[in-house]
């Protein structure tokens, strides 16, 4: 009768001592896993991933978003393998529909505007919510932070940025999720921040190696597309020439197409200056995304310091 507690408490104590020996492997390996992330961040291996508001929301449909491109996109990404990554997501439908409505980029000018900063920001998070669940959904390790939280601006330009969560973030191994959002400013009250401005002092803080700016057209066009047949993709650009196509396209055209797109990747230009590569390319053309967090060929422009 005695017999029987102490086999079983031998077994327990095997039992124990494999745990034990199992745990530390599985210790071994998370640190050796741990320390080659670190090692790739350490070579300016960072990614930074925009999802422009076109690719995900329908852009002419307010509050409408496109659930299996999101999908897709999470798929892409997980196959990529691409750690360490930062996502920045734009607004789209959600954000600019609300913020237009209230005059929301202008500033604060009037009490009635108060409701509408509060609901824009409220729809960014919805927006973030769906890019964040498909992702976790694909066995990403997502996680959200809202700029508005770690983000002021002195006239529309970022003016205190507390980055300290995003890194600590990155070296968990999390992907952390930002996007264009509300944001406090010393000057005009509140504005609006896009994701394009966040994407480019993301990369400069967190030494990035490369962003990937993926829009919904092929990348930088030599014309505007929509107005003119023979407009074709610049496959590679300096930042002299794109200043140049900058200067001579102005600020008249800054809605359409090409210059809006010019006037979103205009953002990238302190980025690339500071020795980050930028490539467009278009996030709605399946296998886009995945080619470029692999770095494999993929159409679109390519823009570099020199
Ligand atoms: C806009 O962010 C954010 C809000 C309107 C709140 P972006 O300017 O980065 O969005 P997209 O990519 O152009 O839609």
């Amino acid at each position: 009768m005695a017999r029987a507690p102490l086999v079983e408490s031998k077994n327990l104590n095997m039992s124990k001592k494999l745990s034990s020996k199992l745990a530390e492997r599985l210790l071994l390996q998370g640190e050796l896993r741990m320390e080659l992330r670190l090692r790739r961040k350490a070579e300016g291996q960072l990614t930074v991933l925009k999802l422009g508001g076109s690719v995900i929301t329908e852009k002419d449909k307010p509050m409408t978003a496109k659930l299996e491109v999101m999908e897709r996109l999470a798929k892409e990404i997980v196959d990529a393998d691409a750690a360490p990554l930062v996502i920045v997501h734009g607004g789209g439908s959600f954000g600019h529909t609300i913020a237009k409505k209230y005059n929301i980029k202008e500033g604060f000018n009037e009490p009635s505007q108060i409701g509408g900063f509060s609901k824009t920001h409220q729809a960014m998070l919805e927006l973030n919510r769906l890019v964040v669940d498909a992702l976790i959904r694909n066995n990403i390790a997502a996680f959200p932070i809202s700029p508005s939280s770690c983000i002021t601006t002195k006239l529309g330009r970022i003016e205190v940025f507390y980055d300290g969560a995003t890194k600590r973030l990155l070296d968990t191994g999390f992907v952390p999720v930002l996007f264009g959002d509300t944001v406090l400013d010393s000057n005009l009250g509140f504005t609006i921040l896009s994701g394009d401005q966040i994407v480019a002092a993301l990369a400069i803080k967190l030494g990035a190696g490369r962003v990937i700016f993926g829009v919904d057209v092929d990348g930088l066009y030599t014309a505007d597309p929509k107005h003119d047949s023979s407009a074709q993709v610049i496959p590679r650009i300096t930042l002299r020439e794109l200043r140049a196509l900058l200067h001579n396209i102005g600020g008249a055209r800054v809605d359409d197409v090409t210059g809006g797109m010019l006037g979103k990747v205009s953002e990238l230009i302190p980025a690339v200056e500071a020795g980050v590569q930028a490539i467009v390319i278009s996030a709605t053309k399946e296998g886009n995304v995945y080619k470029a967090l692999k770095k494999e060929k993929v159409s679109g422009t390519l823009i570099e310091k020199e």
